[in-house]
């Protein structure tokens, strides 16, 4: 895998357009399964995990086009019921294809979708939303095969409460529900952005959905649904992880098209580490002057709309360079502090316990060679880079095209001197570790 090689202390200033969501479009392409007609998706992010969702939907029988920031998708010709587990094993998303293929055929087959460094990430919210709608589940061999349990093989409207307002779990249940015979009532779903974009794709596809944006969604189950055309809305965690670049490197950036209300947590943190912020909600715009170090942070993740677990090891990297000891709590996933444990040979005092990490800061960082534990992990070893003296080294980075169309080319439109290195790059600093 390549590395991607960072001369520190620079700071950034500009501008910066922010890409579509990566975690709005996956659901919406899944989505896609459920509409007669061409679904016609922009502003998408060219990210890997957006070709991986592509190539599964071609395997089901979808003819998909991917041409530069828009997807096409027709799903008339869906043949196929099953997963390989070559791509279920890539990518945790695609059990969210398990709602449309039951509401769709009546019947799915996925493997056991792959857990990843950031916990087990299990599904079991998700199979009890659609055993609760009707579906009948087998698990065998790391395959689960769900079936409607109806002659008709129509799910059956009900009421469901998630244990935990779960994303995913969310979706699958709405993906599952606009199909079903009879109305849905969903109780404690997750709130996040990217769920109230879901409800708008699909209510323009024709479903009857009532609570967007909120914790009880109610669903009218209708026999047949539309492909429709729709703009996806700008990755909040991306503008997310440039706004706490420029708080790690210092200097002055605004990053547009990312909804000011989709980071009010994440804008309340960075203001109590110091940084003078100007949002724009009309112009979706957000503007981040960092003049100084940062102050130290105390918060803890949530569901949304508490600060969102996606951006915790991105504000770590910042709390690295403050000036005294931050302390940050990971309530959504088990084990998210891999990057934490990289982050330390930049030299920041950093201690994990149990589920918090504490992080006394230091500024300059240190040089390190480190390795991206995951997507977002690695976007964070970019970022502590980026206030270390000298060459920094972090290998692993094809984790971070997962999420990111490209980190370095959009640091650099800031003033980084941040580069890629393919594995044989001769240019590339030697193999040593700083210690
Ligand atoms: C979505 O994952 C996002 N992924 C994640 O972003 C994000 O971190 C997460 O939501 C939380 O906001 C996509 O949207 C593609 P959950 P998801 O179900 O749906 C437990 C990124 O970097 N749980 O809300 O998998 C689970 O283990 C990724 O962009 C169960 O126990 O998250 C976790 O502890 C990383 N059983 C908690 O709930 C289940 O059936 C929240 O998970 C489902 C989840």
């Amino acid at each position: 895998m390549s590395a991607i090689q960072v001369q520190g202390l620079l700071p950034l200033n500009g501008r910066i357009q922010i890409q579509g969501s990566k975690n709005g479009v996956l659901p919406l392409m899944a989505a896609a399964l459920l509409g007669r007609g061409v679904t016609v998706l922009r502003r998408v992010p060219r990210i890997s995990d957006v070709r991986i969702m592509a190539d599964i939907l071609r395997y089901l029988g979808c003819r998909v086009s991917l041409e530069k920031d828009c997807v096409t998708i027709d799903a008339s010709a869906l043949c196929r019921n099953q997963i390989p587990r070559t791509y279920a094993g890539k990518m945790r998303s695609s059990c969210l294809l398990l709602g449309p293929l039951l509401a769709r055929l009546g019947e799915a087959v996925i493997a056991y979708p792959g857990g990843c460094v950031i916990g087990k990430r299990p599904i079991d919210f998700h199979i009890h939303a659609l055993e609760r709608l009707g579906a009948g589940f087998k698990e065998q061999n790391g395959w689960i095969t769900a079936k409607a349990a109806a002659k008709s093989g129509r799910l059956f409207g009900t009421w469901i409460v998630f244990p935990y307002p779960s994303v995913g779990a969310t979706e699958n249940a709405l993906l599952a529900s606009v199909l079903a015979e009879g109305t849905t009532i969903l109780l404690n779903c997750a709130m996040e952005p990217e769920i109230e974009e879901l409800c708008r794709f699909l209510i323009k596809m024709g479903a009857r959905i009532r609570g967007a944006g909120g914790p009880e969604l109610v669903i009218e189950g209708k026999e047949q649904l539309e492909a429709c055309e729709f703009d996806l809305r700008g990755d909040r965690i991306c503008g997310g992880t440039y706004l706490a670049a420029a708080m790690t490197a210092g200097g002055d950036v605004t990053v547009s098209g990312v909804r000011p209300g989709d980071l009010r947590e994440p804008l309340k943190a960075m203001r109590r580490m110091g940084a003078r912020i100007q949002a724009d909600e009309e112009k979706q715009e957000i503007r981040l002057v960092m003049e100084k170090r940062p102050e130290p942070v105390r918060l803890e993740t949530g569901p949304y709309p508490m600060f969102p677990t996606d951006l915790q090891s991105i504000l770590l990297a910042a709390a690295c360079t403050a000036n005294g000891k931050s302390r940050i709590r990971e309530a959504v996933f088990e084990a998210r502090f891999e990057a934490a444990k990289e982050m330390r040979q930049f030299g920041a005092g950093i201690m994990i316990e149990k589920d918090t990490v504490f992080a006394e800061g230091r500024y300059p960082l240190r040089p390190a060679v480190v390795k991206a534990p995951d997507l977002r992990g690695g976007a964070a070893l970019v970022l502590a880079a980026l206030a270390a003296e000298g060459e920094s080294r972090i290998a692993d980075s094809g984790y971070i095209k997962r999420g990111y169309e490209d980190i370095c080319r959009d640091l650099r439109m800031l003033g980084a001197d941040v580069r890629e290195i393919g594995p044989g790059d001769e240019t590339a600093a030697e193999g040593k570790r700083y210690r």
